[in-house]
C-alpha cells in the first residue's frame, strides 16, 4: 500500500500533461514523458512533435522566448493556419524515380529548398548553443543563416563550419554605425558570403507577452529608427558582401528592393513578433503575382513563417519562392543537439521528397514557380475579396501551357 501510494505521488509529480496549443493532432503520445526531460528522440516524428518536446524540456522562461510573438499573436497564428487554405495539385503517371532537392541559394549550392533561419538565443536551449546547428548544416549540406543576436560570437560560429561550409551572417541595423562597420567586417573576415540584414525591427522590437511575463520588456534595442532609402544606400557601402533585407512585409517593399538593386529579398513577418495582423508570406507572395509579377524575373525572393511540413515549403516554392526558412523549428530541435537539429533536418527532407514523389514531379527546380501545382483560391478570395483569376470557365486543375 505504502509503495502504491509513493508511486502514485511519483507519478502525480512527474507526469507530463502538455497543452498541445492547438497544433494538429497527429496522436503524439506524452503521457509517458517526465516534465523538465528531454523525452525520448524516437517518440518524435514530425516539426511539431520537437516543439512540444521543447516545451516539455526547457524552463517556462526559455520556452517563451523561443515562443512568444507580438500582441495577440493572430499573425503567428495565422502564418500556421493558412496552409489549410491551400490545395496542392498532384499528377500521376510521371516518372518520379530519381527526387532531386539540390538546388542554388544566391549562386551557392545546397542540398534543399530550406534553410536554418536567423533566430537569437540557442544557448537557452543547448550548450552547443549555435554550433550545433553549424554541424547540422555542414552535414546535411543545408544553409545556415547565424542572427547577430546569438549565443556565440561570430568568429565562435565560423570557427565551427567545416572546409568549404558556405554560411551567411544576419545583421541588424544599430543606430551605432561604427559597431555596424565592425560587425559587417568581422563577417566578411570569418568567411560569410552573405548579409541577411534584417530591416522589420525599425528601433523597437514588437511587444511580445509570452517573454515580457518574465522579463522587464527593456526597449533600447540600440536598433536604428532612421533607416531609410539613403541610410540603406551608405549601408550598402560598409561592406563588399552581397545584402538580402530581411522582413519585407508588403509587395510594395518588395518591387522596391528589387529596383534597387538587391540579389535578393526575404519576405518575412518575423514569424509574428514584429506587426501583429501583419499578412502571411502567401498573402504577400499572391499580392506580389498580382502587382509586380516581373520581380521573379529580376531577384531570387526567399520566404518564411509557420513552415513545419514539406507541403508549406512546397506551396511557397510554387509561387515562385527559392527557399524556405525556418525559425523555430530548429531551435526547438536543438534541446537535443546536433542530434536533434539534424532529426528535424531529416524528417522535412524525406517529407519534400515523398511529397514531391506523390505529386508528380522529381526536381525541385522544375517544381519552383510552376503554380500548376496550387490551388491558393481560399486565401485570394479572403485576402483581396475575390480570387485573382475570375475567369471561373478555368478549372483550378487546368494545366497552364
Ligand atoms: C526565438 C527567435 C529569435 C529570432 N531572432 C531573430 C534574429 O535575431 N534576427 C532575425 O532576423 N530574425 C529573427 N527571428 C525571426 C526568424 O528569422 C524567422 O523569420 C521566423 O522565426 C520564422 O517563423 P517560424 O518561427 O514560424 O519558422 C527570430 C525568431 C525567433 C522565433
Ligand atoms: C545533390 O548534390 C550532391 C552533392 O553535390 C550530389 O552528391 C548528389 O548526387 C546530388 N543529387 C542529385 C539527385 O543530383
Ligand atoms: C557609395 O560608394 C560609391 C563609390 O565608392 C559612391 O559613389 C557613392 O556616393 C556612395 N554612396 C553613399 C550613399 O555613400
Ligand atoms: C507545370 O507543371 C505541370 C504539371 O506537371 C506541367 O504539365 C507543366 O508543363 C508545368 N509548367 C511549366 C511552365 O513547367
Amino acid at each position: 500500500m505504502r509503495s502504491f501510494l509513493a508511486l502514485l505521488a511519483t507519478g502525480l509529480a512527474s507526469a507530463a500533461t502538455i497543452d498541445m496549443e492547438g497544433l494538429p493532432d497527429t496522436g503524439l503520445d506524452t503521457s509517458s514523458w517526465t516534465t523538465g526531460q528531454a523525452p525520448d528522440i524516437d517518440d518524435l516524428v514530425d516539426l511539431n512533435d520537437l516543439q512540444i518536446a521543447a516545451k516539455n524540456t526547457l524552463s517556462g522562461a526559455n520556452y517563451a522566448y523561443y515562443r512568444t510573438a507580438a500582441l495577440d499573436e493572430i499573425t503567428y497564428q495565422k502564418n500556421m493556419l493558412d496552409w489549410a487554405k491551400i490545395r496542392l495539385n498532384g499528377f500521376s503517371f510521371v516518372d518520379v524515380s530519381g527526387i532531386n532537392l539540390n538546388t542554388t541559394i544566391l549562386g551557392y549550392p545546397f542540398s534543399a529548398p530550406f534553410f536554418i533561419a536567423p533566430a537569437a538565443k540557442a544557448g537557452k536551449a543547448n550548450d552547443g548553443a549555435e554550433a550545433n546547428f553549424v554541424k547540422a548544416a555542414s552535414a546535411a549540406g543545408l544553409l545556415y543563416v547565424p542572427s547577430i543576436s546569438s549565443t556565440l560570437s561570430i568568429e565562435e560560429i565560423a570557427d565551427a563550419a567545416s572546409d568549404g561550409q558556405i554560411m551567411f551572417h544576419q545583421e541588424y541595423i544599430w543606430s551605432d554605425t561604427s559597431k555596424l562597420q565592425d560587425e559587417l567586417d568581422r563577417m566578411e573576415v570569418s568567411g560569410f558570403k552573405a548579409i541577411f540584414l534584417t530591416v522589420d525591427n525599425t528601433g523597437v522590437n514588437g511587444i511580445r507577452d509570452r517573454s515580457l511575463r518574465y522579463t522587464s520588456g527593456s526597449s533600447d534595442t540600440g536598433h536604428s529608427a532612421t533607416f531609410t532609402i539613403s541610410a540603406l544606400n551608405m549601408l550598402r557601402n560598409m561592406t563588399s558582401l552581397p545584402i538580402v533585407p530581411k522582413g519585407v512585409k508588403t509587395a510594395h517593399d518588395v518591387k522596391l528592393c528589387a529596383d534597387l538593386g538587391f540579389p535578393a529579398v526575404y519576405i518575412s513577418n518575423h514569424g509574428g513578433r514584429v506587426v501583429d495582423l501583419a499578412p502571411t508570406a502567401v498573402e504577400i507572395l499572391l499580392d506580389v503575382h498580382r502587382l509586380y509579377p516581373e520581380v521573379f524575373d529580376q531577384i531570387e525572393i526567399y520566404a518564411d513563417g509557420g513552415v513545419r511540413r514539406a507541403t508549406h515549403i512546397l506551396t511557397l516554392l510554387a509561387l515562385g519562392v527559392r527557399a524556405v526558412g525556418l525559425g523555430r523549428s530548429p531551435m526547438y530541435a536543438n534541446v537535443y543537439g546536433e542530434e536533434g537539429v539534424t532529426k528535424m533536418i531529416d524528417i522535412l527532407t524525406t517529407e519534400l521528397e515523398t511529397t514531391m514523389a506523390l505529386m508528380g514531379q522529381p526536381d525541385v527546380n522544375d517544381f519552383r514557380g510552376n503554380t500548376t501545382f496550387i490551388n491558393t483560391r481560399q486565401i485570394e478570395l479572403e485576402y483581396f475579396g475575390a480570387p485573382l483569376d475570375v475567369d471561373t470557365s478555368s478549372s483550378p486543375y487546368a494545366i497552364s501551357s
